[in-house]
């Protein structure tokens, strides 16, 4: 099959990737000159592992890139939008992105005269393929669901192991309008041994939220169970380990810890907040889900509080500064409510990760940034552990460079050391 994808951000990327992989022929579309490039030269515009093997293996035969929608649409059977959907400034799903590329796609689609299959791929609240993407698309090719067909087919991809999760799903879902264009994109999964769940869009829409917030509502549970057993004695690591082998809960995302963040649980859970709210509908629980991720990195400095007293002109190491291990992406991290925290209290930070120093200092210029975990430690009164990296599991004679061996443990990623005052955040 012949696809084009709109959108070459990480979800755009290694779907193109794995579907060249897959044997099918793609062509990546995006407005941004210096990606195009980047793709069609082989190189990942961004950090994915085992991304860039795929690339080199397909640029320039089966993948290529370009910003020409017209083209792109012509030369396909298949367009899948893969644009971002950022949060507005109240935490609503921000579409303008989604409508602009379906605008797009719909002025290509009046130059063509084949039958043409359009799928929104992009995180999108339910009923957004059919209220307002199918819409726009139809007044801008002119063009009815007789002659294109319409499809959602959500994505469960985890940033750093998206190839690896693309070639190896545990669930494929396929919303469509009509059975047509459904089995026009169950048919592209093909090499894939994966049950595919067909739906109509809004349910699979509301798959990919339901499944987000689940999770998310995980960790939130297993961080509030976290706070009330730091309050009596009992490490909360041993009680989610024994809850987690009930087969009905499962052993994964039971983590206590600074909480959940990247671009994805805190965006999507306050989408569907909001689309609930839309709607009339109070969603207790998820209000909750949120509340308690925010309060997390705050009991981190309280309990720094607790054992330094007031912060003014104390040096506080903070490390690692990703939103998780294994990437450079500091979207929601858990680190930014905390640095703010301590500089807010006259703290003053310093700061190391293995990648993302250079994405901290465009949000936080005035601190200092460290090129080693012992450089950044050197003197300082405290440190704060926000992500867990498995370099960091090890660090052992660092700690002795600090002034005062004070450590927080957000992550439960160390193994209390004598001579160092451990504090673990729920445990
Ligand atoms: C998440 C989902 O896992 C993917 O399935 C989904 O496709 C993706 O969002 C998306 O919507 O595109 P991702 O944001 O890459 O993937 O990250 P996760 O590995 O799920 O971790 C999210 C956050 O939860 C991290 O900050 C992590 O530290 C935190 N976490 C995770 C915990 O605090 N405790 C846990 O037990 C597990």
């Amino acid at each position: 099959m012949r696809i084009s994808v709109i959108g070459t951000g990480y979800v755009g990327t290694v779907s193109a990737a794995c579907f060249a992989e897959l044997g099918h022929e793609v062509v990546c579309v995006d407005i941004d000159r210096a990606k195009i490039n980047q793709i069609n030269s082989g190189v990942p515009p961004i950090y994915e592992e085992g991304l860039s093997e795929l690339l080199r293996k397909h640029a320039g035969k089966r993948l290529s890139a370009t910003s020409d929608y017209d083209n792109a649409v012509k030369r396909t059977d298949i367009s899948f939008i893969c644009v971002g959907t950022p949060s507005d400034s109240s935490g609503n799903i921000d579409l303008s992105i989604v409508k602009a590329a379906s605008a797009s796609l719909g002025e290509a689609l009046k130059k063509k005269k084949d039958y043409h299959v359009i799928v929104v791929k992009s995180t999108v609240v339910p009923e957004t393929t059919e209220k307002v993407v199918l819409p726009i698309i139809e007044r801008h090719s002119g063009k009815t669901t007789k002659d294109f067909g319409i499809a959602m087919n959500p994505e469960f991809l985890r940033e750093g192991k998206a190839v690896h999760d693309f070639m190896h799903p545990d669930k494929i879902v396929v919303g469509s309008l009509d059975t047509k264009s459904g089995d026009i994109v169950a048919s592209l999964y093909s090499g894939i041994e994966c049950e595919i769940t067909r739906t109509n869009p809004r349910t699979a829409e509301m798959i990919k939220y339901a499944n987000n917030s689940f999770l998310a509502t995980k960790i939130s549970f297993s961080n509030e169970i976290g706070n009330i057993c730091k309050e009596l004695g009992i490490n909360t690591y041993q009680v989610m380990s024994a809850v987690g082998r009930d087969f009905r809960i499962g052993p994964h995302f039971l983590n206590a810890g600074a909480g959940f963040g990247g671009s994805c649980f805190p965006k999507d859970v306050k989408a569907l907040i909001g689309k609930a709210k839309e709607i009339g509908y109070e969603p207790l629980l998820l209000n909750s889900v949120i509340a308690v991720n925010e309060g997390q990195p705050l009991r981190m400095v309280k309990l720094l509080k607790n054992k330094l007293g007031n912060l003014k002109g104390k040096k506080v190491a903070v490390l690692v500064l990703a939103f998780k291990n294994d990437t450079d992406d500091i979207r929601e991290s858990r680190s930014i409510p905390v640095i703010k925290e301590l500089l807010d209290n006259g703290a003053k930070v310093s700061a190391y990760d293995p990648m993302a120093n250079e994405n901290m200092r465009k949000l936080f210029g005035g601190i200092e940034y460290y090129k080693s975990a012992t450089d950044a430690l050197r003197g300082a009164d405290a440190c704060l552990i926000m992500t867990e990296w498995d370099e960091f599991k090890s660090l052992d004679k660092e700690f002795e460079v600090m002034k005062q061996n004070i450590i927080i443990d957000g992550r439960h990623m160390l193994t209390p050391k004598k001579d160092i005052e451990y504090v673990g955040l729920c445990w």
